[in-house]
């Protein structure tokens, strides 16, 4: 059904996005394509309209990957932001702790040993029956303000664990009980519900986010920490990711960085979210300091094997932040990117 959704929309998004910017295929100087991680089968969607266009129109290429496009996105809006910097990356499938030494140079400080916080809030919405229509967290959010952030006990994941990973199925499952506990139907929408009953979703709805958030700053604080020891200069941490459209989200992080003297970089909810542009721009610092493919062929050949990496991470693991609960789990994973620019730049 993924893949279906996206064949049916690809040439008409990239035609709107032409409209937009009012320029043709002609006017463009590459063109820039996330090549994981994700879904193979929705990757290929992409990456074949691209070399479509790019073979059609004579193109260089540029392979991008999704979690450096969310990252660099920052750089498109804070002129300012050099590197080194931290990045926290937090969306529904990625939660994300990275030191950013340079473009394609990255080390990973901490990741999620199941689900990530995204998933956590979508579970929430829909537990808690509100509206999903514009995805989970945006009604969390919007909720948790009515709510006592208090008055649900939820304990801090992974408190005993001295590192920068995160854990967030322990987390659903405490909301799971605690909406069981006080008889909420989710099958009623919020808009029918009596006014306790309101009452009662915006206390689990705020005290979900304040224990999800406070888990969050601590990890960012190590992460900040550990991050000095490695990479002194560093001056920033930037929040991307869908989550990190949500302001409570941002406030609180802001305090973390203030105790360190850092500043906090988040660029606009619509640059958060997934989008294009990080993309696009990831394409624009790589294409600048020469990494790209030469034009591929008008027509690929019907056996032509993609280069699309499902499970593709950004950077080699902190040895400090090497989590045993992960791993088992990594099998069939592609070298990180990092990896792979250091081989090349060697190799040069
Ligand atoms: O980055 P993104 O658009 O897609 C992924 O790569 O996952 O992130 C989507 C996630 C969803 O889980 C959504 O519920 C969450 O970001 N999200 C929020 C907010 N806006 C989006 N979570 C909490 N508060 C928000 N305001
Ligand atoms: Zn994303």
């Amino acid at each position: 059904m993924a893949e279906e959704a996206h064949s049916q929309v690809i040439d008409q998004v990239v035609q709107d996005a032409l409209d937009k910017a009012s320029l043709t295929e002609r006017e463009l100087s590459a063109v820039a394509v996330t090549i994981g991680p994700g879904l193979s089968l929705c990757l290929r969607v992409g990456v074949q309209k691209a070399r479509r266009v790019a073979g059609s129109f004579n193109l260089p290429i540029i392979s991008v990957h999704h979690m450096e496009a969310h990252a660099l996105v920052a750089r498109l809006i804070e002129k300012e932001l050099q590197f080194p910097f931290l990045a926290l990356l937090i969306s529904g499938g990625h939660n994300l702790l990275v030191l950013a030494h340079d473009l394609g140079h990255y080390t990973q400080l901490g990741t999620t040993i199941d689900d990530a916080i995204g998933e956590a809030f979508d579970k929430t919405a829909k537990w808690l029956g509100l509206d999903m229509r514009k995805s989970g967290g945006p009604a969390v959010e919007q909720l948790a303000q009515e709510g006592d952030a208090e008055s649900v006990r939820f304990s801090i994941p992974m408190k005993q664990h001295k590192d920068c990973n995160f854990s967030y199925a322990g987390l659903k499952t405490q909301v799971k009980l605690a909406i069981a506990s006080r008889n909420i139907d989710a099958k009623v929408p919020l808009s029918c519900a009596s006014s306790l009953d309101r009452s009662s979703r915006a206390d689990i709805a705020a005290s979900f986010q304040r224990v999800a958030v406070l888990h969050l700053e601590e990890r960012c604080e190590r992460a900040v920490e550990w991050a000095l020891k490695i990479e002194p200069s560093i001056k920033h941490l930037v929040v991307s990711g869908g989550v990190a459209s949500n302001q409570y989200v941002r406030a609180r992080l802001d305090q973390v960085v203030q105790k360190y003297s850092l500043q906090l970089v988040c660029p606009p909810p619509n640059l958060c979210t997934d989008n294009g542009v990080m993309i696009a721009w990831t394409g624009i610092e790589n294409f600048r300091v020469g990494r790209y493919d030469p034009p591929p062929p008008a027509n690929d050949p019907d056996d032509f094997m993609y280069d699309l990496r499902p499970r593709w991470p950004l950077g080699e693991e902190y040895a400090e932040g090497r989590s045993e609960a992960r791993s088992l789990r990594r099998a069939r994973v592609h070298p990180s990117l990092s990896s792979l620019v250091q081989a090349s730049l060697q190799q040069q």
